[in-house]
């Protein structure tokens, strides 16, 4: 009896560290404009352009931990260099992944490794005026307390952006928000030296991301929400604009 369940233990390894991740990213863009995704490091995604509408089924690395972001409002100008208002890479490819992003931009944060997926909404780089939606399907907890929540930011923070942290585009049109830290350049609010651990709080203005965005980290230590570790979702539906 025992050997045989051995066996089957070994089976499902195999079958589980088979190489290639089962677990899918459905992104969705609820949006009225196309957006353009994008990955450091690398994800491999060769189809950034998100059109409004459509399902884009991408299946995961087995093993990657990483920030993956919209970018919003992108051309390509006259000598072919693509550039994006928000969440651009700065390299003039559209399929620029692997550079991190200009901020500000939205962040959701990934750690795979095979079935078990750490997620979260981050603020802790601003906010790019775009809600976002992570959605696991399926799974449970690893630490067994339930199913795996949904995080997001989908309350419009562009109004509690206070003036010094607003980011514009070339028309002086708000597009996005700075955090604390990429805004005002202080210790304090990016929880560096004597701020670091312990020592760092949330701020007047994480706060009042908080107060809208109650279910995304909004100061490099937020824990509350816990960043939710889920075990064997088969998917994390990413929507753009979900309402
Ligand atoms: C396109 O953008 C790039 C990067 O900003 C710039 O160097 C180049 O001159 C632009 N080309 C045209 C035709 O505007
Ligand atoms: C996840 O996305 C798929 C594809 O759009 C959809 O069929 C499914 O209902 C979604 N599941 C959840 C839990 O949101």
């Amino acid at each position: 009896m025992a050997t045989r369940v051995f066996f089957y233990f070994l089976l499902l390894s195999l079958v589980i560290t088979g190489g290639y991740s089962e677990t899918t990213f459905n992104y969705v863009n609820q949006c009225t404009d196309p957006v353009w995704t994008a990955a450091s490091p690398s994800i491999e995604d060769a189809m950034p352009e998100k059109d409004p509408g459509n399902l884009y089924i991408f299946y995961t690395p087995d093993v990657w931990t990483g920030s993956i972001w919209a970018r919003t409002k992108c051309t390509t100008n006259a000598s072919f260099y693509f550039s994006c208002e928000t969440g651009d890479c700065g390299t003039g490819e559209e399929d620029c992944q692997g550079p991190p992003p200009t901020y500000p931009v939205t962040l959701l944060n990934f750690d795979i490794n095979q079935a078990v997926v750490t997620y979260e909404v981050s603020l802790n780089r601003g906010y790019n005026n775009l809600p976002v939606r992570i959605q696991p399907v399926g799974g449970s907890l690893l630490d067994g307390s339930g199913p795996c929540p949904v995080v997001d930011c989908i309350q419009d923070l562009s109004n509690v952006c206070p003036a010094s942290l607003v980011a514009k585009n070339k028309d002086g049109w708000q597009v996005g928000c700075f955090s604390a830290c990429d805004g005002l350049k202080d210790p304090k609010f990016c929880c560096t030296g004597a701020f670091s651990g312990p020592a760092c709080q949330p701020n007047q203005y994480s706060q009042s991301f908080k107060q809208l965005c109650g279910l995304a980290h909004t100061y490099p230590t937020d824990n509350n929400p816990p960043i939710y570790k889920c075990n064997g979702a088969t998917a994390y539906n990413i929507t753009f604009c979900p309402i």
